[in-house]
Parts: structure tokens; sequence; C-alpha cells
């Protein structure tokens, strides 16, 4: 059982989670040591058996709780089950609570690999997959759900393009359905956004981005308060044998101390940028809820106590190779996919949507790292000359 203060800061409460973890050393350390292990020895035969603590060490050893622990600290949650990926936190969450014959609800502004699952992995074991549109309203959502829907995937704001939905209606519709609602939390890195104080069942985060933060390590996280839940998580994490080493968890746990002051720092930066860039010509629109012109922001200003550094650029029409060398001509920027670490990224953004193409211009998403952010306007102005 975790022990949380919420009457201390975030940055309190994260600064001193597993606090006490490293007197289990011979000399006692501010960070816990790493436990490495595979077997894990019992006192007597009985103990081999014991339900209280791990029996194997792919349940997870000291670091791994440790971790937790924090994680529990960021969301609010009562229990933290760590995967090996953000997507392996998505999928395990969908797996630990889907039947064959159920229907799961998903938003079609899911992050993409999320929409292959469903497609290849879910139909294949017997569930149907129905999707709504990243802007549709709470009712609408609802009134898409069949008699069999046991499950509601969320993301708020959306992959790519960053529509944000009601998400406390949506939980309130669902829960009043008897359906359990999940979401992936990675935009809001559990600092921001709180989803389980908004009535949401499961917040799911890919810890690779902002908690880890240095674009070394893969890890997901699903938080959950309700003890079935936890259940759940728990059987099917030894059923399929999903688990993180002790490293990734020791990462993982030193990345969560300083995730306020970076993600802070750069969503300072990124919003700076983002203002700057709604007033370049080659830019129609930038897609970003802290921004007042985006159609989310008002959502957002209500249920958000900040942003990432996330957003995407959608450009006026220009020819394909103009803007593959605006991106290739940003110095400052790396060509990869992904986001929340402490360098800045660029990659083109390629929405799938159920109905029609997302904009008549090319997208382009910006990740804004932890560079001044004055050196960022430059480079990009230097960069998007070609797009004039
Ligand atoms: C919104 C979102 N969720 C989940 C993931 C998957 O995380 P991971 O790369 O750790 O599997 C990503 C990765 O880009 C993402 O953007």
């Amino acid at each position: 059982m975790t022990v949380r203060r919420p009457n201390l800061a975030t940055e309190t409460r994260l600064a001193h989670a597993a606090a006490g973890a490293g007197a289990t050393l011979p000399a006692e350390t501010v960070a816990p040591a790493i436990q490495r292990g595979s077997t894990v020895l019992a006192a007597d035969v009985q103990g081999l058996y014991a339900a209280d603590k791990p029996t194997y060490g792919r349940q997870g050893l000291a670091s791994q709780k440790a971790f937790a622990a924090g994680m529990c600290e960021l969301e609010g949650a009562e229990f933290c089950q760590l995967y090996g990926s953000g997507l392996a936190a998505v999928t395990g969450a969908l797996m630990s609570v889907l039947h064959a014959g159920d229907t799961l609800l998903v938003t079609d502004g899911v992050y993409d690999p999320v929409r292959n699952f469903c497609e290849s992995f879910l139909t294949r074991f017997g569930v149907s997959v129905v999707y709504y549109p990243a802007t549709a309203a709470p009712e609408e959502i609802l009134a898409l759900a069949p008699p069999s829907t046991r499950a509601l995937l969320l993301e708020s704001p959306s992959s790519l393009t960053f529509e944000m939905v009601d998400v406390p209606a949506v939980a309130k519709l669902a829960r009043d359905r008897g359906i359990l609602t999940l979401i992936d939390n990675t935009w809001g890195a559990g600092l921001v956004f709180k989803p389980l104080d908004h009535g949401v069942d499961m917040s799911i985060q890919a810890l690779t981005k902002y908690v880890c933060g240095h674009s070394d390590v893969f890890l997901g996280s699903v938080c959950v308060r309700d003890a079935k839940l936890e259940a759940l998580l728990k059987r099917t994490m030894i059923d399929a044998g999903f688990g993180v080493s002790g490293e990734d968890a020791y990462l993982g746990l030193r990345g969560l101390r300083t995730l306020p002051a970076r993600f802070h720092s750069q969503a300072a930066s990124a919003l700076k940028i983002a203002r700057w860039l709604e007033t370049h010509p080659a830019v129609a629109r930038v897609l970003y809820p802290a921004l007042p012109s985006d159609p989310g922001h008002g959502l957002w200003q209500r249920d958000f106590t900040g942003a990432c550094s996330l957003f995407t650029l959608d450009l006026h029409p220009a020819p394909a190779d103009k803007v593959v060398a605006a991106m290739e001509g940003l110095s400052l920027f790396g060509l990869g996919f992904s986001w929340g670490g402490f360098e800045s990224l660029v990659v083109p953004a390629k929405p799938r949507r159920a109905g029609k193409p997302f904009s008549s211009g090319p997208l382009v998403r910006l990740h804004i790292g932890l560079e001044n952010p004055d050196d960022l306007v430059a480079d990009i102005e230097d960069a998007f000359q070609v797009l004039r």
C-alpha cells in the first residue's frame, strides 16, 4: 500500500518518493540501490508461495517497487503497474479488462500503433472496436457504444493534432453505463492532468517520454485506485510475463525527481515558440491547446494546470520538397519519432482519421527540448525561409 502525502506539493512529493529505500544498504544513500534478480529466496517452503511479496523476480523487486510508489505519488493512485514500454502499458491495460465478445470504444485520434493493436490483435481475439471522432461531444461518443461495450479508450489531447475531449463528462457518462474508462495521459505526464481525479478508471503513460526524459529508456505505467482493477492488472502481468528490469525502473525513478523542473521549463519555451509561430507567414495554425486560438483551449484551461512542449504546425499548402527542405534545414531539431526528452525534435505528422483529410496543408510536429527558446526560434526562422 502506497503512503501518499497529498498536503505537499508535487515537486516535494516526487523528490521524497521512496525515501528510506536506500536504508537497506550498508551505507544509506539518497537514491535506492538497483536490485537485480530473477530467483527470489524463501526462508521456508511456505514462503515460496507467499501472496504478499514477490516470489520471482519477474514480478518486480525493490527498484520497481520504489518507482511504482513514485508514480502513485504523481498520478494520485493506489497502485501502479509498470511495463516495458508505453505501448505495452496501453495493450497490457486493454488485455487486463477485455473479454471475447466485448466492444472497445477508441478515439480515432489514438496513438497509431494502438490502433494497429486494436485492428490486428483485439479483433483476432473476438473484441469489436468502434472508433469515435476525436472532437465528438461526450453524448455523441457514448451514443456510439453498443450494449456489449466494456471499455472506452481516451487520449486527450489526441496524438499529432491534439484535439481535446471533455474527459470528466465522458468518464461520468461511461460510469453510469458500467463502461470502464482508460486514458493515455502521456501529454499531461501525470503532472498537469490527473485523470483519476476526473473520474477516469485507468491512467496510462508512455514514461519513455517526459518521466524518463532523457531519450534512453522505454517504460510505461498504468495507475489505478480501484482494488479490483489492481488485481486484474497484476493477474495479467503474471499470466502474460510482462515486467521491467531493475535498471530501467531506477532510471524511471531518477527521471521522476526532475520531471516538474524539466517539464515546466520546456513548456514555457514551447508556449513562447508556439506564439511566435502563430505569426509566421508559412503557418496557417498551431495545434496546441495552451493557445487561446486552439479549439480545445477552454477544456484545457478548465482541466489542466499546464501544457507539455509538443505541438503541431498546420502549414499553408506548400510543395512537398519545400516542406522536407524546411525540416531538414533545422539544425537544432533532430528528425526523430519521439518526444518528452531533453532535446528538440521534428517529424511530419500524418494523422489517420476515419473521415476526411485533417487539413489541406502539410502538418509538422515539433517537440521543444531544454535548449534556449531564442536559439530555437532563430533556427526555425532560418530553416523556414524556404517556405516563404
Ligand atoms: C501518445 C503516445 N502513447 C504511447 C506511446 C508509446 O510509447 P513507447 O514508445 O514507450 O512504446 C507513444 C510513443 O510515441 C505516444 O506518443
